[in-house]
Formats: structure tokens, C-alpha cells, sequence
């Protein structure tokens, strides 16, 4: 069983090559929660994420046999790197089997880093078969993404760090993939201070341990669909599970939509860039997830930035379209001239900014003598979005709301 001993011999062993990452207070999160929140900045490790310390402590300890017969591993991205990062260093060739949709950034960094990428399977679990079959094959060793003692007790130096920097810590919370994160960080924790909550948080898409957990035995999903591709996992590994079942206070789950907000909020508040799984921490205390105390010390772990930016582009107009940011609308207006200033004159007394709009007289869905408008507008939030609203249906404009909850 994994222990506090086998973290602390981690910590040693990769403190020349990771980052000690910051934990750094939010004025902006603790005021809008009422609680203490500092942020485990995590996103800013080497390679972009935290699977670098599991990766370096499994190399370091492999033996001389297993680094000459190289590495292998299946990984949707942040391990891929951490691999290929950590066995260059070493001076061992590593392979990497990733689900063929995995993001293009974590794929090109993957070979910079010096791993071979093979493209296989939809999914995590698909690659991993790949990844297997090739071990075999080849006789290489199977470098686990989070089953693995030496992996989660790398991972588990999160956990040494936050005690360190913030002994007032009252709960942790943690995204949940395979497991290897929290496993690791808990057992920290745990060890030191029982009294530390350890919260899990998987996707909703994605969430195999809540039932685990309720059957008191391993469950897998059929399909495991998020934005955070860091923990779309459809299953948890079998000794993270028992870890998770003796050391974690509980398990919630958070909507895409709800990552989509969270990555928004620590652009604009707090200018960190964080993926979908780095944000999934943070995006269960805003949302509530679990119940707090006022001005209780919660550290979200902010555990990867890799974020492909054509998808930041997506979840960013997701969070502007959640949080009341961006409006768009459809209206059909009589079609003579001045028809549209009308309109827009509504808009600009709401101070309602306009992105495009399409003014459309040829469209075979409206009658000859109107016009077929859509139009996409920045606004200020719920509030403003409901007054424009009105104000336009009040001077008669019958609006459709195309993007907006
Ligand atoms: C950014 C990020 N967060 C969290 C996780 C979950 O880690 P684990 O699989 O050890 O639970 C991963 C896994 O890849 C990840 O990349």
C-alpha cells in the first residue's frame, strides 16, 4: 500500500527537474464563495501538468533491464508528455499510444518532448489495449498512467507541497481520472493531518467512481465524453480505488458547462489558463458541489494547462454564453427601410455591443415583405440579457433566443 514514506523518497528523487508550484490566495474566488480559496498552480508545472512527477519517480526507480528495453504508455495527452519528457532525461526510449482524437497541442509537445506518438483508438481505454498488445511485442515496460505505486506516489508530492505552504489547509479537492492524483495527494494528506477533507471531482460525462464507490467494487462506463480530456477515464484503477475508498471524503461530479465557466472565471479573474480537467476542481466549489463554512481554507488543485486552443475557443464562448456574456437572437422585421435602425436602436440604449449580425431578406422561411435577422451581441450578464429582452418584446419584436440557458 502506498504510504507517506514512499511520497517523501519521491519528493527527493524529482526535486532537481519539477517545479514547486505556487499555491496562491484568490481575493476574487474567496469573495465570490465566502471561503479562503487558494489555488494549487499546477498548470504551470514542466510539460504543462503534474504527470510529470509520476513519470520522473517511475523512471527513476525502474531497473537497469526494464530502461533498456525502453517504455511504452497509452495517455490522452498530460502523461504522454510527462513520459516522453522524463525518460529523454533519462536517456530511455519511450512510446506513446494516444486516442486518435487527443488534442493536437498534446500530441505535437509529446514528440518534442523526444516520445514516439502512435495514433490508435477513440478513447483512453482503446489506447491502452494498443499500448498493451505493443508492450508485449516488444517487451518494453508498461509505464502505468495512474495504477502504479511509484506513479501516484510522484503524483502525491502535491499533497506534501500544499501542507507545506498552507498549514491551515481544510480540504483539498481533486479531479479523478484513473485515480492516480488523488491517491496520491490523499495518502499525503491523510498521513500528516486525518482531519484534511480530500474531495473528488470527475466529469459527468465521465464519472465511474460515485457508482464504484456506491457498489463498494470497480464499475466501468460505457463511454466516457467530457471537455476535460485529462480525466475522461472509464474507469478508475484498481489500487486508486481502494485508496479512494479508505481516504476520500466524497466524490462529486461537475458539468461541462460548469469546466467551461470555471476556465472562463481563471482567464478573466486570475489571467491562469488551465484545461478542462486543470479547471474541474475549481468549477465544484463554485458550483457548490459539496457543502463549505465560511472562510473555510480550500485548496482547488489547478492540475494542467494543456489546452488545445481551437477548444479554448469553444469553451470560452461556452462560458461567455453561461455566465450572460454573449447573446444570440433571431427576429423576423418588416422589411422597410429603417425596420433594422429600430431594432438597433433597442440594442444600443441597453448598451448591448453587437459581434454580427444577418440581415437576411432573401430567406425562403420568411414572407416576401420581411426580413430574416440573427444577431449576436456581447452583453453584461443574466440581468442585462432578461431587461433587453424585454425591452424588445415590450416594442414588439417577437425574439427567439438561439444561444443562452
Ligand atoms: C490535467 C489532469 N488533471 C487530472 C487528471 C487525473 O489524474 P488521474 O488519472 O491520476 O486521476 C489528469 C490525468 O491525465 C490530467 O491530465
Amino acid at each position: 500500500m502506498l504510504s507517506l514514506a514512499n511520497i517523501k523518497a519521491a519528493r527527493d528523487r524529482i526535486k532537481p527537474v519539477i517545479r514547486q508550484t505556487p499555491l496562491r490566495y484568490s481575493d476574487r474566488f474567496s469573495e465570490l464563495t465566502d471561503a479562503s480559496i487558494y489555488l494549487k498552480l499546477e498548470n504551470i508545472q514542466r510539460t504543462g501538468a503534474f504527470k510529470l512527477r509520476g513519470a520522473m519517480n517511475r523512471i527513476a526507480t525502474l531497473s537497469e533491464a526494464d530502461r533498456s528495453g525502453g517504455v511504452i504508455t497509452a495517455s490522452a495527452g498530460n502523461h504522454a508528455q510527462g513520459v516522453a519528457f522524463a525518460a529523454t532525461r533519462a536517456g530511455v526510449d519511450s512510446k506513446i499510444v494516444m486516442p486518435t482524437h487527443a488534442p493536437v497541442s498534446k500530441r505535437q509537445s509529446t514528440e518534442r518532448y523526444g516520445g514516439e506518438v502512435i495514433l490508435h483508438g477513440e478513447d483512453y481505454d482503446a489506447a491502452q489495449q494498443r499500448a498493451h498488445e505493443i508492450a508485449d511485442t516488444e517487451d518494453r515496460y508498461y509505464l502505468h498512467a495512474f495504477d502504479d505505486q511509484a506513479v501516484m506516489a510522484g503524483q502525491g508530492t502535491i499533497g506534501l507541497e500544499i501542507l507545506d505552504a498552507c498549514p491551515s489547509v481544510e480540504t483539498v479537492v481533486v479531479p479523478i481520472g484513473g485515480g492516480g492524483l488523488i491517491s496520491g495527494i490523499a495518502t499525503a494528506i491523510k498521513a500528516q493531518k486525518p482531519d484534511v477533507r480530500v474531495i473528488g471531482v470527475q466529469a459527468e460525462g465521465a464519472a465511474s467512481a460515485p457508482p464504484s464507490l456506491a457498489a463498494d467494487e470497480l464499475q466501468s462506463i460505457d463511454s466516457a465524453e467530457t471537455i476535460a480530456d485529462g480525466i475522461a477515464t472509464r474507469q478508475i484503477g484498481a489500487q486508486p480505488f481502494e485508496i479512494l475508498q479508505s481516504h476520500v471524503d466524497e466524490v462529486v461530479t461537475v458539468s461541462d458547462s460548469e469546466i467551461a465557466v470555471a476556465i472562463t472565471y481563471l482567464l478573466e479573474r486570475e489571467k491562469t489558463l488551465t484545461e478542462g480537467a486543470g479547471a474541474a476542481a475549481l468549477a465544484a466549489v463554485l458550483h457548490d458541489r459539496f457543502s463549505f463554512a465560511d472562510n473555510e481554507v480550500i485548496v482547488p488543485a489547478l492540475c494542467g494547462g494543456n489546452i488545445d486552443m481551437n477548444q479554448l475557443t469553444t469553451v470560452l464562448l461556452r462560458g461567455l454564453v453561461e455566465t450572460g456574456r454573449y447573446l444570440r437572437i433571431h427576429t423576423i422585421l418588416e422589411d422597410y427601410p429603417g425596420a433594422l435602425e429600430e431594432l438597433v436602436a433597442i440594442l444600443a440604449a441597453y448598451d448591448a455591443n453587437i459581434y454580427a449580425i444577418n440581415h437576411n431578406r432573401t430567406s425562403r422561411t420568411v414572407s416576401m415583405e420581411k426580413a430574416d435577422v440573427e444577431i449576436e451581441l456581447e452583453t453584461m450578464g443574466p440581468t442585462h440579457i432578461e431587461s433587453l429582452l424585454e425591452a424588445l418584446r415590450e416594442d414588439g419584436f417577437e425574439v427567439e433566443v438561439l444561444d443562452w440557458v
